[in-house]
């Protein structure tokens, strides 16, 4: 893989990458309910983190704009502030060819600079661990839903950090 394919930088706070946004995390799901998501995270401040939305477009192709995009936003656990990976999109054409990983390992590098110790992601466990995620439940922190014991993964940034019950946002409904 060219490792230059990729060009990663923070949603524009001005705004101007929110439509581009919405268009990728619409096409990489099956409904709406993912861009839904990530347009009422944008309207809680006590969920939106300013810098830690990040957009990744082919180096190759600028005009084209972002094709793929990570968010971090503010949850808690034990009641401690942490931060959660979600969602994670790339417009199906591009996927497999190392957007994705380029847009996260970004956004979890923006996260760690920005003094957050811990990334909670529900997810496929195939695919995390290569950021560094392991099982959440290895740390005493657990969900406030059923879920497979693998899916629900945290990634240290800097310890210490809490144990117990995850506390989502209203926006995701949990
Ligand atoms: C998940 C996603 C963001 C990854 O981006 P990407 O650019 O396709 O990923 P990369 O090219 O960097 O990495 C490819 C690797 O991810 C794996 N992968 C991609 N999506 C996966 C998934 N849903 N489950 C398991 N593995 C997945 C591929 O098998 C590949 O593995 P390999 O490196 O061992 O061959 C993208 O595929 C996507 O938008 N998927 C649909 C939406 C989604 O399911 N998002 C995740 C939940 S928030």
């Amino acid at each position: 893989m060219n490792p230059v394919r990729w060009t990663v930088r923070p949603e524009d706070p001005r705004g101007t990458d929110r439509a581009a946004v919405r268009r990728i995390v619409e096409a990489a799901f099956p409904t709406t309910a993912e861009a839904d998501l990530v347009d009422a995270l944008r309207e809680d401040p006590g969920a939106w983190l300013p810098g830690l939305s990040w957009v990744v477009s082919d180096t190759q192709d600028p005009d084209a704009g972002p094709v793929g995009h990570a968010l971090v936003t503010r949850c808690r656990v034990g009641g401690e502030p942490v931060a959660a990976l979600a969602p994670c999109s790339v417009l199906p054409d591009l996927q497999g060819r190392g957007a994705g990983t380029a847009v996260i390992e970004a956004v979890l590098a923006a996260a760690r600079d920005a003094g957050e110790r811990l990334v909670l992601v529900l997810g496929h466990a195939g695919y995390y661990p290569r950021f560094g995620f392991r099982p959440a439940s290895g740390l005493g922190i657990r969900a406030p839903f059923e879920v497979p014991d693998e899916a629900m993964m945290a990634l240290v940034l800097d310890g210490p950090v809490p144990s117990g019950l995850i506390a989502y946002p209203p926006a995701f409904g949990v």
